[in-house]
């Protein structure tokens, strides 16, 4: 059983990771209206792995027979200015759930909760992946901002596909 401090930090990550799946099917209902297919795609398969988080972690908590207890699922930005405005906020949610994450850990730490800690590797190792992913598409955009070079970025975004975490595996 967990801790119930690890308990309630464990289930407020599984709701933020809903929340970001949330977020990026915002930004891709935004990118299908700007007639930005490739892009909308990128950002569905950003949702979809962003699901799985949430489920890792739901699966993780029941396994330690605790309950997961979800928390309020705020509404996402309906508007974005631009593609580049779009993955500057994609960098900087993804900034902040690395944060949360190294958060979990250090109350792992602290609590001599070795099972968590070793759970949460694999989110550290994905969250250098995310933050990398969101940064290069932000570069890629902050560059190419006219609508010749975005039809490029969007050709090229629409070949991500969706992969099944492996934590996941056999399990859904
Ligand atoms: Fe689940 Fe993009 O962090």
């Amino acid at each position: 059983m967990l801790d119930k401090k690890m308990q309630a930090a464990l289930g407020e990550q599984a709701t933020k990771e809903f929340y970001s799946a949330y977020l990026y099917m915002a930004m891709a209902s935004h990118l299908e209206a700007q007639v930005l297919p490739g892009l909308a795609k990128w950002m569905r398969v950003q949702a979809q792995e962003e699901s799985c988080h949430a489920l890792i972690f739901f699966n993780y908590i029941c396994e330690r027979g605790s309950k997961v207890e979800l928390g309020v699922i705020k509404a996402p930005p309906k508007d974005f200015k631009s593609v580049t405005e779009v993955f500057k906020h994609t960098v900087a949610h993804e900034r902040e759930v690395t944060a949360s994450i190294h958060g979990i850990a250090e109350l792992a730490a602290s609590i001599k909760d070795h099972a968590t800690k070793q759970f949460l590797e694999w989110f550290v190792a994905e969250q250098v992946e995310e933050e990398n992913a969101a940064e290069t598409m932000l570069r890629q955009a902050a560059r190419l901002e006219d609508d010749k070079a975005l039809f490029l970025l969007d050709k090229e975004a629409s070949a991500r596909v969706f992969v099944l975490p492996a934590p996941l595996a056999g399990k859904v």
